[in-house]
């Protein structure tokens, strides 16, 4: 086996020029970027592979990392790597590699733009002159941000990209999270206990990773403990909320809205429950995808794959205790 030609596969889009990068030392073979690609893998090719760049619409488990017996490692075009069975990576002998650090800005961006589009109703006043309303009656009044609390689940270097936006905003920011928070957290936020921080944010935002510990770590029992007429946003996974709950807690009235930029269906389908709420406004997972970010991820990726090809440490593995606490 060891005397085939190793190759490296991609299934993730990741331009000409980075696999022209990657060609001009390796054999690369393009799968579809699509969630069947690796279990559908050719054997003569799978037994060659090193290395594989993937993104988290493909899920990698025990079976499928079992068609792979020399790979060396996988290279997550993403921050997240919940798409990857961690534990049975490491028995295999598997890097996980994936992108930190490079897509904070845009997320952040993001999960403060949905803040100020639920607080401000700019998707629903879009609506509003569009559907010809506004010729019949005013706008409904909507809600300012300063001096209101925002509160954050989660304040790793996402979190604090958010927290850092609102306090620009004149809110006031609390924060949970069961880490050791560098001191730079709590220049702009204030540390607070979890039922501490459901009951007095108007606005919570949630930046976990998916593990078994953060799935659906907003269930019933928290959506009731938020204050009456808060607004959730999630950017983080749709797994970590509980959705059956939220949609009623939203069909009620007890939120007053969610900005959505994941779910626990993906693509989510025009007629989910979700999208019949006017409340509510959704996005199609693109937390991370602007120009200057995706550029960034996919030359970090590659990076990785590189090293890994060269038998060398990649620049950003999967940290040790993540196996143990998917
Ligand atoms: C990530 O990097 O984990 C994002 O969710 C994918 O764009």
């Amino acid at each position: 086996m060891m005397d085939e030609q190793p190759c490296l596969i991609v299934c993730a889009p990741i331009g000409r020029r980075a696999l022209a990068l990657l060609r001009q030392d390796w054999e690369v073979v393009e799968l579809p970027a699509d969630p069947q690609a690796l279990a559908s893998c050719p054997p003569e090719l799978a037994r060659r592979a090193r290395v594989i760049i993937c993104t988290i619409t493909l899920r990698v488990d025990a079976a499928v990392l079992a068609m792979f017996p020399g790979l060396s490692a996988i290279s997550n075009v993403a921050v997240g790597y919940d798409n990857i069975d961690l534990a049975a990576a490491a028995r295999a002998g598997v890097a996980v590699c994936h992108t930190p650090g490079v897509l904070d800005q845009s997320v952040a961006d993001l999960a403060f733009g949905l803040v100020l589009c639920l607080a401000r109703g700019i998707v629903r006043h879009d609506r509003f002159v569009r559907s010809g309303q506004w010729l019949r009656q005013a706008a409904p009044l909507m809600t300012e941000l300063a001096g209101k609390t925002l509160g954050i689940i989660g304040m790793g270097r996402i979190g604090i990209q958010v927290a850092r936006r609102a306090a620009t905003f004149g809110m006031d920011v609390l924060y949970a999270d069961a880490r050791e928070m560098p001191a730079e957290a709590g220049a702009i936020a204030a540390r607070v206990d979890m039922d501490t921080l459901l009951q007095q944010a108007d606005f919570l935002s949630i930046h976990v990773p998916l593990t078994p510990q953060t799935k659906m770590m907003i269930g019933p029992r928290e959506l009731r403990r938020m204050k009456p007429g808060a607004y959730l946003i999630n950017t983080s996974r749709g797994e970590v909320i509980d959705e059956p709950a939220l949609i009623a807690a939203l069909s009620e009235g007890r939120l007053a809205g969610a900005g959505l930029d994941v779910a626990w269906q993906e693509p989510l389908p025009p007629d989910h429950a979700l999208l019949a709420l006017d409340n509510v406004v959704v996005q199609p997972h693109v937390g991370s995808a602007t120009r200057e970010s995706r550029h960034a991820m996919i030359a970090m990726a590659v990076e990785n794959a590189r090293l890994a090809m060269a038998g060398r440490p990649p620049l950003a593995m999967v940290p040790a205790q993540a196996v143990s606490q998917q």
